[in-house]
């Protein structure tokens, strides 16, 4: 496994998985008729009973706008949604004031097309960014392409998921400005060596963005050791509220880049003359923010912390292993994406049966599993296939869901023949 982006944290073997997953209280409830088995975590995380209750906490006791009133609730609310971007940047090992908080990853990479690409990239050059991107790394490069010249390129991967290294470092030639990479891949699970390639395109002058999306919640990250120069990520796979995530970037860039959303909050001051910005990252963060929500994703950051990053990643290479196992035993069935270092998304098709009648009558045995193209649609057309199973499993999901899941796609697969 490639260590490279972790922390170096030992992993604790006697870890009482069942305990943990009683934190979650959604993981009881039945669909269907049918105890609910959850792989759908590459799209969202379930919640722990201590972010839910640390929003309801807010709203019943602390509830006030931030960085504006001085009373008593305003104070608060400042303190604890502060206190929020501070513990994202120690669990990230970033500074706190490189990193602004938003609604989550596609903002963040939207931030940086329209604030530092738009102003700064002219026709000739060029934005690489590789196959296996999710829309939110690909669209926001495209507008900004439309409307300054510049070209996308694509880096290549390999047909078992991985990226192709050797092409990836043949095309950072000179045009190119930017390279938007994920840091792990939504529909493969492929892990890239981030650090690797962040290197290579800085010993270039090339500025990068990663994709953290599908990597924050899954291991140890260490942006500092990446040597990007964006990292977007996004709350809601993390254990986290819907509509929080952050943009860390370099000073120099936070500091050099436009806002790209104008109002309160973001300003010193403001007359019909012209207004004095905020330092960042509070240039960046125009009007009322999700204040709940970031409160809820410092106490995600807390229980994945009390969990330990390392036993996460440890646990779900656990379940990813078995249940590669276990669906390479059916015939007929190709797995999509067999990178070494992998993180526990499987995705994949079952010769002769489609793959939304598949997940639709894996929902009537409880089984929740996505279904389509997974917000990729050029690495989908790389494959030549028009959809996929997708299963997604997080530290929470058991061995037994697995044979489950596995026996249930099966029936599945009897009824469509
Ligand atoms: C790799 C990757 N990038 C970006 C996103 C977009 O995240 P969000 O919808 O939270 O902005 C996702 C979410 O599915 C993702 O998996």
């Amino acid at each position: 496994m490639n260590h490279e982006t972790t922390h170096v944290a030992s992993v604790d073997a006697g870890i009482d998985w069942a305990r943990i997953r009683a934190d979650f209280p959604l993981l009881t409830r039945q669909v269907n008729g049918k105890p609910l088995i959850y792989l759908d975590s590459a799209n969202t995380g379930q919640k722990p009973a201590s972010v839910i209750q640390s929003v309801d906490d807010f709203y019943r006791r602390h509830n006030a706008n931030v960085s504006r009133a001085v009373h008593t609730l305003g104070t608060e609310a400042t303190e604890a949604y502060e206190g929020a971007r501070r513990k994202l940047a120690r669990f990230l090992n970033v500074r706190a004031d490189e990193l602004v908080l938003c609604s989550g990853t596609t903002f963040a990479i939207n931030l940086v097309a329209y604030s530092w690409a738009l102003p700064k990239l002219k026709a000739g050059d060029v934005i690489l960014v590789s196959r296996m991107e999710h829309h939110a790394n690909i669209v926001p490069w495209q507008l900004v392409a439309q409307r300054t010249g510049a070209s996308i390129r694509v880096a290549e991967i390999l047909p078992d998921g991985t990226l192709d290294l050797d092409a990836l470092h043949a095309a950072l030639t000179g045009e190119v400005k930017l390279l938007a990479i994920a840091h792990t891949s939504n529909v493969l699970g492929t892990v890239n060596p981030v650090r690797e390639i962040c290197r290579e395109a800085r010993r270039r002058g090339i500025v990068t963005v990663v994709d953290g999306s599908q990597a924050v919640p899954h291991r140890p990250v260490d942006i500092a050791a990446i040597g990007c120069d964006f990292y977007a990520f996004t709350g809601h796979k993390m254990c986290g509220p819907t509509g929080t995530g952050a943009l860390w970037a370099r000073r120099e860039h936070l500091q050099a880049m436009p806002p790209f959303i104008g109002g309160g909050e973001m300003i010193k001051e403001v007359s019909f003359d012209g207004t004095v910005f905020n330092d960042p990252p509070h240039k960046f963060e125009a009007g009322t923010p999700n204040i709940a929500g970031f409160i809820g994703l410092g106490a995600a950051v807390d229980y994945l912390d009390g969990v330990g990053m390392a036993n996460i990643e440890a646990r779900e290479a656990e379940l990813l292993a078995h249940a590669t196992e276990e669906l390479d035993r059916i015939d007929g069935l190709r797995i999509f994406g067999r990178a070494p270092d992998k993180a526990a998304v499987v995705s994949f098709l079952v010769e002769g049966a489609h793959a939304h009648d598949l997940a639709t009558l894996l929902d009537l045995e409880g089984v929740a599993v996505r279904s389509g193209q997974h917000c990729a649609h050029p690495l989908l057309q790389f494959y030549g296939v028009a959809a996929t199973l997708r299963a997604s499993f997080a530290f929470y999901n058991t061995h037994e869901e697995i044979e489950r899941f596995v026996a249930a796609l099966k029936k599945a697969r009897g009824l469509l023949a």
